[in-house]
Order: structure tokens, then sequence, then C-alpha cells
């Protein structure tokens, strides 16, 4: 194989939701040593991980501790992957200072403190690979264009294409061999795009989830939502040496949503 990550420490944030649990799959299929970190931690490890971990990517108490551990047993980390997110379909009219706040802390903030944190761990692990450390950030195409009722999530996916942009140059400026990219899903089967239909019903925007998702799928020039494991495909490839020339940049796995 190629595309290999053998020898490869990956941590991966939102373990336990669908495209979470499918890129610990994924990494670990190529190789990687899979840590996967969620809410609710290692109860139920996703398929492939190694060992687990509970973390709030919104707390820094608890990045601290998971990057304590992983510098005592590993010492370094080749892969981060900044997955962990939240979409709340609320009208903007509607949305609570507290509910906007929740949305960034998790979608933003989280971004910033999992790069922050594991950064040293990064640095460590840079010379070891031809492509350097690699760090993926869950954008979406709703970083790219906008989405009714959805402003909040919006507005926190183009936050973490741009904050990916001007990592890649602060990075390169210091001297750091630490690639970072973002991956762009369309829609993804998953529990979030589930809640997500509902919450159309709720509003009165659609009569059906079924027809919600019908919608959603026919938006696509591919005419059908991504399955998590297509989008874990491009994380894996992003983290791999095979793309070494790859920083700074969103890679978009939309099914076409974004060609039009
Ligand atoms: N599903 C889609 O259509 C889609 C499209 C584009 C982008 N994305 C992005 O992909 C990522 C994964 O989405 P998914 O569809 O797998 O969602 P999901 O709801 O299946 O999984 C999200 C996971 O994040 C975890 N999480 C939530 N808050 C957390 C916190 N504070 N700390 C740690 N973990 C937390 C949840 O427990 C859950 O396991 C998200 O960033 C999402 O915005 C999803």
């Amino acid at each position: 194989m190629i595309l290999s990550l053998d020898n490869c420490i990956a941590l991966v944030t939102g373990a336990n939701g669908g495209i979470g649990a499918a890129t610990c799959t994924a990494l670990a299929e190529a190789g990687a040593t899979v840590l996967a970190a969620d809410l609710s931690g290692a109860d139920s490890l996703p398929a492939g991980a190694h060992h687990g971990y509970t973390l709030d990517v919104t707390d820094p108490d608890q990045w601290d501790r998971v990057v304590a551990d992983i510098t005592q047993r590993f010492g370094h980390l080749d892969i981060l992957v900044n997955n962990a997110g939240v979409d709340r379909i609320e009208r903007f009219e509607d949305i609570t200072l507290d509910s906007w706040r929740h949305t960034q802390s998790i979608n933003v903030d989280g971004v910033f403190l999992g790069t922050q944190k594991t950064l040293p761990l990064l640095k460590a692990a840079a010379p070891r690979r031809r492509g350097g450390a690699s760090v993926i950030s869950l954008s979406s195409i709703a970083g790219f264009v906008g989405a009714d009722f959805n402003s909040a999530y919006c507005a926190s996916k183009g936050a973490v294409r741009l904050l990916t942009k001007a990592l890649a140059l602060e990075f390169s400026s210091l001297g750091y061999s630490v690639r970072i990219n973002c991956v762009c899903p369309g829609g993804v089967d998953t529990g979030m795009v589930d809640d997500i239909f509902q919450r159309y019903v709720d509003l009165g925007v659609v009569e059906s989830a079924q027809v919600a998702y019908d919608l959603s799928a026919r938006s696509h020039a591919l005419g059908r939502m991504a399955q998590p494991a297509e989008i874990a495909a491009g994380v894996r490839f992003l983290a791999s040496d095979e793309a070494s020339y790859m920083h700074g940049a969103e890679l978009l796995l939309d099914g076409g949503y974004t060609a039009r």
C-alpha cells in the first residue's frame, strides 16, 4: 500500500460520531495507532481505535490532560483530526447568545484549542515524516456557501477554513514542519443530518424529514449524500505523506454541491 500511516500516532476528536468513527477506522486501516476522543470517552471505541479519551474540546484543562497522557505514552503526535462539531438549525432571529456561543465554542474554539494544545507534540513528530505532521479540521460546504436557518454553523465553518489558511502561513513562517488543511464535506449520512432534517420539519420548512433528505440528496450533483467512509478517505489522504504538498488547502468532498 502506498498510502501508509505505519508508525503514526493519530488523535481524532468527536470520534463516536459518524465521520469521526469512520476516520478512526480509515486511519487504523492505513497502519496508524488511533486515539479516539469524545464527550463520552472510551466505553465503546470506534472500530480500529486503540485508546479512548473523554474530551470536551471546549475545555482547556481536559486538553491538557489528554496532551500530558499522549506525551507520556508516545512523546509525539503525527496526526490531529479536529472533527468534533455541532449544527443547530435555528431561525436567525431566535438564536440566543448562549446558543450562538455554544456552536462557536465547539466548532471554532475546539479547533483553536486542539491545534494549539497539541502543537508541541506535532512539532516533535514532524522530523519523523517526509510530509511532516498533519492537522486536518472539519469545515464544510457551509464554510463556502450560505445555508438558510444555519447562520451560526456557516459562520463557524467559514472560521475553520480561514483559521486553517492563517495557521498554514504562520507555521511555515516559523519553520514548523506541520501541514494543516481542512476537509469540506457536503451532506454526509450521519446522526447530525438526521437531527438537522427533523429541525427543518419542526420549523415548518418541509413536511417531513424524508422530504428534507431527498431535497438534500438532489442538491448534490451526484444525487446523493456521502457515506462517512468517503469523507474519512479524504482525511486519510491529507494525513499521509501522499499529501506532502497540501498545506493551507480545503479539500471539497461534496458530490458536486458547489460545482454549480
Ligand atoms: N454530516 C454532515 O453532513 C457534515 C457535513 C459537513 C461537515 N460536517 C462536520 O463533520 C464533523 C463530524 O460530523 P458528523 O456528521 O460525524 O456528526 P455527528 O453528530 O455524527 O458526530 C459529532 C461528534 O462530535 C461529538 N462532540 C460534540 N460536541 C463535542 C465536544 N464539545 N467535545 C468533543 N466531542 C464533541 C459528538 O459527541 C459526536 O460524537 C463536524 O465537525 C461536522 O460539522 C458534517
